[in-house]
């Protein structure tokens, strides 16, 4: 489930371990409110500031399906604006509900539109070289 784009695959697991971080908050025997909310905090403007890096990052190289995919990442965004203590806390068991959609989502994301976004892009700046080296004119 790598893109092979060092970057974003970097951004990726940071996304997954503030999930991760964000579950043993709520596995807590004693729950720490103040860590929840400050995970939610992060992983919140995490993901805003990782879509932005990746949208510029495919725009820059000519990526084509540009609109689709932000909407895409624009889903994610509205999951998260679902994440409140209230919701998490508030009926047993909807927080580990809503952490596993939101985990699921962001596996499914990358390895069928982050992959071949990256692909894509990397075919093009492929066949851009070897079109500059006069190889691959056929
Ligand atoms: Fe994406
Ligand atoms: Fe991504």
């Amino acid at each position: 489930m790598r893109t092979n784009v060092e970057l974003l695959d970097d951004q990726h697991e940071m996304l997954f371990s503030l999930i991760a971080r964000l579950r043993a908050g709520l596995e807590m025997d004693e729950l720490d409110e103040d860590e929840i909310l400050t995970v939610i905090a992060e992983l919140t403007a995490y993901a805003s500031y990782h879509f932005h890096s990746e949208e510029k990052y495919l725009e820059e190289h000519g990526y084509n399906h540009l609109d689709l995919h932000s909407d895409k990442h624009r889903e994610f965004a509205e999951q998260i604006e679902g994440f409140t203590l209230e919701n998490m806390l508030g009926t047993p068991g909807l927080g580990r509900e809503m952490l596993d959609y939101l985990e699921k989502w962001l596996i499914t994301h990358i390895k069928y539109m982050d992959v071949s976004a990256c692909r894509q892009v990397e075919s093009r700046q492929v066949k851009k070289t070897s079109e500059g080296n006069g190889v691959g004119n056929g």
